[in-house]
């Protein structure tokens, strides 16, 4: 069975102050949590302060985004081996919140996802459905072109090791978390659709559920086989909630 992971997604929030006073709640908070793996990702300008907090904790940080170029003339793009420089070891990529607002194509993540697992990042890559994707019932058709666009692109082999998020956008910030039966039968589509070209890539991939979880829900989202953890937005803004979510994977 896989150790749970949590990822915290903080989103564009935050504030040096702010930051401080979280990142401290959840050293304290998440100490005594042994069976869990926690990550924080963080805006960029805040990767050093995350480094100088969390150095020598058990909470591992990363960050929301990176280039997929390596080095150049990119103005505001930020690099692998600059995330690197701070210590961060996960990156989240293909957001839905980026990949509508910033017209991210899934050739696009799929660069970025093989340049951070190329580096020994780990990438954390982001796929789900609108609603009405859903409801018109072609939400794996949805996710498969997502995945397999990495799988064409650079081989089944690059989710060995990685980790992919199954973030229905319809459940993003909404309080409306998919149910575990519904997470769970993505979740084993996914792991199902890697397998088919290579299976042990499929069992070392982690699928985490994102949308909001919270301290409530986490703990039936998190007993269902396929589920390997979270990726957290709102819950992850309070230490007392994302202690709760924690715990729940613990
Ligand atoms: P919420 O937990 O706020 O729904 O956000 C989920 C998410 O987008 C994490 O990346």
């Amino acid at each position: 069975m896989h150790r749970k992971l949590v990822v915290a997604n903080w989103k564009m929030h935050g504030s040096l102050a702010a930051n401080q006073q979280l990142l401290e709640g959840y050293i304290q908070r998440l100490k005594p949590l042994e069976n869990v793996d926690v990550v924080v990702c963080v805006p960029y300008p805040y990767l050093g302060q995350a480094q100088s907090l969390l150095q020598g904790t058990s909470i591992a940080w990363g960050a929301q985004n990176l280039s997929k170029d390596l080095a150049g003339a990119y103005t505001g793009e930020v690099s692998v081996a600059m995330l690197q420089d701070f210590g961060a070891t996960h990156v989240i990529v293909g957001h839905s919140e980026r990949a509508t607002a910033y017209c991210e194509s899934d050739e696009n993540i799929a660069t970025k996802f093989m340049q951070a697992k190329s580096h020994a990042l780990t990438p954390i890559l982001c796929v789900g459905e609108t609603l009405i994707e859903r409801e018109a019932g072609v939400m794996e058709m949805v996710v498969a072109k997502q995945i397999d666009t990495i799988i064409s692109m650079y081989g089944a082999s690059m989710f060995a090791g990685a980790v992919v998020a199954y973030e229905p956008i319809w459940a993003i910030g909404t309080g409306l978390a998919a149910t575990p039966e519904q997470a769970q039968a993505m979740h084993e589509f996914i792991r199902g659709r890697i397998a088919a070209h290579d299976k042990d890539a499929a069992n070392s991939l982690k699928i985490l559920y994102g949308g909001s979880v919270n301290s409530q829900n986490a703990v039936q989202l998190f007993v269902m086989q396929d589920i390997n953890g979270g990726l957290i937005g709102r819950g992850s803004l309070n230490a007392e909630e994302f202690e709760g979510i924690c715990r729940a994977a613990n």
